[in-house]
C-alpha cells in the first residue's frame, strides 16, 4: 500500500497529492510519471510526477477529474492509500542525459499549459538545481484555474503567465507569447519543451517549426499496462509506430502526427470508436479498456 501524506484541491478539478513511494522517489527523473491503482478492482490511472522527495521518500501527483476514476481518487484523503503506485515509467526528459557544460550552454524555453504545467514543474526545478534558468510560459484559460504560480516562480528564470480571457497577466493563449518573445523581443532560444492539451502541443510546433527552433512534447494518450505490451498508447513519430509509455512520453514534436492522435483519442471515447480500433488495429488495441483511461489524468 502506498499512503497519502497530503490531498489538496488545488484549484476546480485539479487536485494535488503527496503519496509515499521511497523507491519511485529515489529513482525518479523528470519527464518520468506513474500508473495508480486505488484497490484491486480500480483503473489503472496514469499519473504525472509533479515533484519528489528523495529524502522523505515522496512523489508528488497532480491530476484532473476526468472521468470515474479520477473522481474516486479526489475524493480520498491524507492517510488513505492506493493499492499499486508503478514507476517511475517512461524516458526522462532528453536533457536529463546530457553533459552539464552542454546544457548550460543552450537557451531552454517551457510552454506549459493548464494541467500540463505540472510535469514541466520537475524539469525546470532541475534545471534550477544545476544553475540552469529557463524561460516559461503557463498559460490557463483563465485565472481561477491556474496552478503552480508561485511555485514556477520560485525555479523559472523569467515566467510569463497568459490566460486565454485576458483575466490574469497576459491575454491571449501561449502561442501568442512565444511569437511575441521571438519576434518583438528579440528572444533566442535553442530548445522549447511543450507539455499540455494535445491542440495546444500541435499549435506550438507549427509555430516553432517556422523559427526552426527544436521542440519537444510529451504525449498523454490513452495507457492501460504502461508497459509496451498492450499498444493503447500508440502513436505515430516521423511515420513510425511508437508507445509513448515506454518509448515516451517525450517526443520530437515536429515529427508527431498530432491530428492521428487526437482522432485515436477521440475513438477511444465510445463502444464504435473501440470496436473500429480493434477491428483495424487487430487486439493490441487494447480496446477493452475503461473510460476513464483517456490519459486526461496527465
Ligand atoms: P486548457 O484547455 O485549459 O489549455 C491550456 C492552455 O493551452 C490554454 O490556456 C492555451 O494557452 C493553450 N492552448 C489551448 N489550445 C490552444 C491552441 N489551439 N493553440 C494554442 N494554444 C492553445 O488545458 P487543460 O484543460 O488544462 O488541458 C487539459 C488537457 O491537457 C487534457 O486533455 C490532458 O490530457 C492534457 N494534459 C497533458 C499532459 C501531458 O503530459 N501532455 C499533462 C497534463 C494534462
Ligand atoms: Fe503503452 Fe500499453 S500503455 S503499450
Amino acid at each position: 500500500m502506498y499512503r497519502i501524506m497530503k490531498a489538496e484541491n488545488l484549484v476546480e478539478s485539479i487536485y494535488l497529492m503527496e503519496v509515499e513511494a521511497p523507491l519511485i522517489a529515489k529513482s525518479c527523473k523528470p519527464g518520468q510519471f506513474v500508473i495508480a491503482k486505488i484497490d484491486e478492482r480500480g483503473e489503472r490511472i496514469p499519473l504525472t510526477i509533479c515533484d519528489y522527495n528523495r529524502e522523505k521518500g515522496l512523489i508528488t501527483i497532480v491530476f484532473q477529474v476526468v472521468g470515474a476514476s479520477t473522481y474516486r481518487m479526489a475524493g480520498l484523503k491524507a492517510g488513505d492509500a492506493f493499492r499499486d503506485f508503478t514507476g517511475p515509467l517512461g524516458q526522462p526528459s532528453e536533457f536529463t542525459a546530457e553533459p552539464l557544460e552542454e546544457l548550460k550552454k543552450k537557451k531552454l524555453l517551457f510552454v506549459a499549459g493548464g494541467v500540463g504545467t505540472a510535469p514541466v514543474y520537475p524539469q525546470v526545478k532541475w534545471l534550477k538545481e544545476r544553475g540552469i534558468e529557463a524561460d516559461v510560459i503557463v498559460g490557463a484559460k483563465t485565472k481561477d484555474i491556474l496552478i503552480l504560480e508561485e511555485q514556477m516562480k520560485e525555479v523559472a528564470g523569467n515566467l510569463y503567465v497568459t490566460t486565454d480571457d485576458g483575466s490574469y497577466q497576459r491575454k491571449g493563449m501561449v502561442t501568442e507569447v512565444i511569437k511575441d518573445l521571438i519576434e518583438n523581443e528579440g528572444r533566442h532560444y535553442d530548445v522549447c519543451i511543450a507539455i499540455g492539451p494535445m491542440i495546444m502541443m500541435k499549435f506550438v510546433c507549427l509555430l516553432t517549426k517556422g523559427y526552426d527552433l527544436k521542440t519537444i512534447v510529451s504525449l498523454n494518450p490513452i495507457m492501460v499496462d504502461g508497459t509496451g505490451m498492450c499498444g493503447a498508447c500508440r502513436v505515430s513519430v516521423g511515420g513510425k509506430t511508437k508507445f509513448a509509455c515506454v518509448d515516451g512520453p517525450e517526443f520530437d514534436g515536429h515529427l508527431v502526427d498530432f491530428d492521428g492522435a487526437m482522432k485515436r483519442q477521440q475513438l477511444y471515447k465510445t463502444e464504435e470508436g473501440r470496436a473500429y480500433l480493434k477491428a483495424k488495429e487487430g487486439d493490441t488495441h487494447s480496446g477493452g479498456c475503461e473510460l476513464d483511461q483517456k490519459g486526461g489524468d496527465r
